[in-house]
């Protein structure tokens, strides 16, 4: 397993899914006549009682504006908003609560780095690189970056399998190189990448690093100390956690040399209209009155996974991936699409003949959600030769019996199909 991955090996159950399942009120359904089969964790996970209690608690007893008001609600809004804060410092293990700056989500954390640390410290010459399996969040604000300042776009390639080719990357290193943005885990093809490593290089080479944890922070062991990632970002909805809230953790350091992302209340210290003094971190980079009950409401999602416990959670989606990966091998006409040696639970696949958008409808009509399309990796499918894959992404409440769902449901699509 990957080094940061503390992964229980075993086959037997590591807890009583049935018990997980209950904290889950949504999946207690039926969709289109059939229990709901809910593989689209990829795309977003769904959020146990605790959460949405949260949010209700919140709204019902001490919805107010945060940092503002010396009013009792004020302060117990402030006091929980706060609250979250440490608990993600804990929960990815930054220095210090100061470092953990609450965005809108992964692209949001990933456009306030490009521009703030980019639109700074990136002069024409100077070199970004990420890499072929991104996520168009993680190209296009470099892109954006590289274009206004003259700056150039490199990309690491990746092999038939979906690994990165890290003798290829060494080569892309020079001395310009100033910023490479690397995704932890591949939303369309599962790949885990030795982010340590890269990370490691980067450093050699001069550049800082950003890690997109959007895919890896609900399955494998954050502690961005050890990694010693400059900048990581992730989102609070693929964790459990509320939508329209995520996380920019960034290293003191850095965050103190870059300006403002925007400009608006909380992130000033004085404002006149000769001379704006800015904020301290991380208020600095907090302008406006923030998603204050989805952040609130994120720490209870923390609050599942610690107490369900990564290593559990992530052997049994290991155990869910591995059963389905050797069934779905056993189809004939089907691909694996990602075939890297250590994945989170995310299968993408195609099938001989039959459109990826088929799959997906009619699995649909089984009660069976999967994602179609191509997961906003465009370059990536394209050096694949396709437009899109079928992906079933797998979590802490999927059952062995819902992947059977999905095996016989694909038989019965491609014997339909074949007739
Ligand atoms: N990036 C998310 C996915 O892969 C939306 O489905």
């Amino acid at each position: 397993m990957h080094d940061t991955q503390q992964t229980i090996v075993t086959d037997q159950p590591v807890f009583d899914v049935t018990e997980i399942r209950k904290q889950f009120p949504i999946l207690h359904q039926e969709v289109n006549g059939r229990p709901l089969v809910y593989f689209d964790n990829a795309a977003t996970t769904q959020k146990p009682l605790a959460v949405i209690q949260a949010l209700d608690h919140y709204y019902e007893h001490d919805n107010a504006n945060i940092h503002r008001g010396i009013h009792t609600l004020a302060e117990r809004a402030t006091a929980a908003f706060e609250q979250t804060r440490r608990t993600v410092k804990s929960f990815i293990n930054a220095a210090e609560a100061e470092e953990v700056i609450f965005t809108k989500g992964t692209t949001d954390g990933i456009n306030l780095v490009a521009t703030a640390y980019g639109r700074k410290f990136i002069q024409a010459g100077d070199e970004v690189i990420i890499s072929a399996m991104e996520h168009h969040s993680n190209i296009v604000p470099w892109q954006m970056l590289c274009e206004e300042k003259q700056g150039i776009l490199k990309v690491i390639p990746v092999d038939e399998n979906g690994e990165l080719l890290l003798d290829q990357f060494e080569q892309l290193l020079t001395d310009r190189t100033k910023i490479v943005s690397l995704v932890y885990a591949s939303n369309s093809l599962g790949t885990i990448n030795p982010v340590k490593k890269v990370i490691d290089m980067a450093h050699q080479a001069g550049a800082v690093v950003l890690i997109d944890g959007a895919q890896a922070t609900a399955h494998l062991d954050i502690d961005v100390q050890k990694l010693n990632c400059d900048f990581f970002v992730f989102s609070s909805h693929k964790i459990f956690g509320p939508t329209g809230t995520g996380i920019l953790y960034g290293k003191r350091r850095l965050l103190e040399k870059m300006p403002p992302y925007q400009g608006g209340g909380e992130m000033i210290k004085n404002v006149s209209f000769e001379k704006t003094t800015y904020n301290d971190i991380p208020y600095k980079f907090e302008a406006g009155t923030p998603n204050i009950a989805d952040v609130v409401a994120m720490r209870e999602a923390i609050n599942f996974i610690q107490q369900t416990g990564k290593p559990a959670i992530a052997t049994h989606e290991q155990q869910l991936l591995a059963y389905a990966t050797s069934a779905l091998e056993n189809i004939p006409g089907l691909k694996i699409i990602g075939r890297a040696k250590e994945k989170v639970s995310v299968v993408s696949l195609i099938i001989d003949g039959i459109f990826h958008f088929d799959i997906g409808q009619m699995l649909d009509a089984r009660g069976i959600a999967i994602r179609t399309g191509h997961h906003c990796t465009q370059p990536l499918m394209e050096q694949y030769g396709i437009e899109g894959t079928a992906r079933a992404s797998f979590s802490v409440y999927n059952t062995m019996e819902e992947v059977d769902n999905l095996i016989e449901g694909l038989h019965r699509i491609i014997k339909m199909m074949k007739r």
